[in-house]
């Protein structure tokens, strides 16, 4: 596995994502309340761009008449069909063990931290004084 520097904290506030090519693929890279997660950009239905959809929470009956609201952000719905994923596993919400986006894991690291690598920052001149958000992903 690599870790590929995909941009600065900064550029992906909470609420934010970035979606980057990283070693031949399309993945969205999210921050829920400073939290980052990484999810290849391919909806396992029809191939939609599963993260440029929405974001938001589990609903979930509580009693009669009354709704629990929890996990604000950490749902993915794709634009194309509706079909909902765990920002956190991948697993979708309908069938979470057979139907699932590829989820990879995603670290902050400061600028002296990279200058140690092995790190990938194609694009970046990498400064000592930032933070910076990698993805890991085999070549
Ligand atoms: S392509 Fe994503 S729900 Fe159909």
């Amino acid at each position: 596995m690599t870790k590929w520097v995909v941009g600065t904290v900064d550029e992906i506030p909470p609420g934010g994502r970035k979606i980057v090519e990283v070693a031949g693929r399309s993945v969205g890279v999210f921050n829920v309340g400073g939290e980052f997660f990484a999810l290849l950009n391919r909806c396992p239905h029809q191939g939609g761009p599963l993260c440029l959809g929405n974001t938001h929470g589990f609903l979930r009956p509580a009693s009669v008449g009354e709704y629990d609201y929890s996990r604000a952000g950490e749902m993915l719905r794709c634009p194309w069909h509706g079909w909902e994923y765990d920002l956190r596993t991948g697993q979708s919400w309908f069938d979470p063990s057979s139907v699932l986006v590829r989820r990879y894991d995603v670290t902050v690291a400061t600028g002296s931290d990279l200058q140690k690598g092995p790190y990938v920052a194609e694009t970046y001149p990498v400064s000592v004084d930032q933070q910076y958000v990698l993805v890991e992903i085999g070549r």
